[in-house]
């Protein structure tokens, strides 16, 4: 697997390990320190080195494809990790005649590239293995939040605290998905692959239609609500602040404007475009088993 340091990373890599399954994780060769599990085979390599990742390749029974970058200050950034790297993944397997399943997780963004960077580079990863005869499956998760996860994090924080951001309107929907539900996602996909293959699964936490912040803010808070809503100028001026700031300082931000784009889409929830849980569930038994109020106490009673 790729990724497995980062947030959802670090969740599927352990799961797997529990269950019993041999994990090499694929991590970067400059990285210094290394946060997985022991039990785990290193392998250091580049994602765009095909003879490194030759070898891993051609041993696994099972691939799954989770690096991405997720923030950037350009197009490029973004393409490089989530649409380029593919291109070399696929590259290794068609080259060396590799058949085994591979699973790519991609983003709910991917359903409308029009909105960002990262939208588009989603979008452009995944049409590489879609438009490939390899045995894919890709996951498209919508806002996925848990231990570990670091960007939705100071906005729940305020949310138990009883005050509720709201980027641009109350109106506009969110879906979501537990950390949890998605690793489980993940190992349902190893054990189900060969039903799996050749299609793409937008999951969420079981919610239909999503949220709209007043549904986030039933859900989460449990005091006196004060409500903040920035309005989408306010965004649209950070965004193009932390941009220029980006590039004086070589910094990667998080709050670009393809993010305030995204922030401020009225409707991040799954379209039909893509098969959901219902037949996700129909052929691996998966259910999502954290509901937000549950899984929002479980993050915010985590480090
Ligand atoms: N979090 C969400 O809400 C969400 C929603 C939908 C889809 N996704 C997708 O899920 C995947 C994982 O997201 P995440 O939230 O876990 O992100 P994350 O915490 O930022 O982790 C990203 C992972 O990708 C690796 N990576 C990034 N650039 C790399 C490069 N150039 N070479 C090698 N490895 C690289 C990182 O390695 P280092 O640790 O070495 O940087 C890390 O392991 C991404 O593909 C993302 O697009 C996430």
């Amino acid at each position: 697997m790729t990724g497995a340091t980062g947030f959802i990373g670090q969740h599927v890599h352990r799961a797997l390990l529990d269950a019993g399954h041999y994990v090499t994780a694929v991590i970067r060769p400059e990285r210094a320190e290394v946060p997985l599990d022991p039990r785990c085979h290193i392998l250091r390599a580049s994602l765009f080195d095909g003879e490194a990742l030759r070898s891993a390749v051609q041993n696994a029974t099972a691939m799954i494809a989770l690096a991405g970058a997720v923030r950037g200050s350009s197009g490029e950034q973004f393409a490089s990790v989530n649409t380029d790297s593919i291109s070399v993944l696929r590259r290794v397997m068609e080259t060396n005649a590799v058949d085994t399943p591979l699973l790519l997780m991609s983003s709910l963004a991917a359903s409308q590239p029009e909105l960002s960077d990262y939208a588009a580079s989603k979008r452009s990863g995944e049409a590489i293995i879609t438009q490939s005869a390899l045995r894919w499956c890709a996951l498209r998760p919508p806002a996925v939040y848990g231990p570990g996860e670091k960007e939705l994090r100071p906005l729940l924080t305020w949310l138990v605290r009883g005050v509720i951001i709201v980027p641009g309107s109350l109106a506009n929907r969110i879906s979501f998905i537990h950390v949890a539900d998605l690793t489980a996602a993940c190992l349902a996909w190893l054990n189900h692959a060969q039903l799996l293959q050749r299609r793409i699964f937008t999951l969420d936490d079981g919610t239909t239609g999503g949220y709209d912040w007043a549904d986030i803010e039933k859900a989460v808070c449990d005091r006196r609500r004060l409500r903040l809503v920035l309005p989408p100028a306010f965004l649209r001026l950070l965004g193009r602040l932390n941009a220029s700031w980006a590039s004086l300082t070589g910094t990667a931000p998080m709050l670009s404007p393809g993010k305030v784009n995204e922030l401020l889409n009225p409707h991040w929830v799954g379209s039909g475009e893509t098969e959901g849980n219902n037949a996700f569930t129909a052929l691996t038994g998966w259910r999502p088993q954290w509901t937000l109020k549950a899984g929002v106490q479980q993050t915010m009673q985590t480090r």
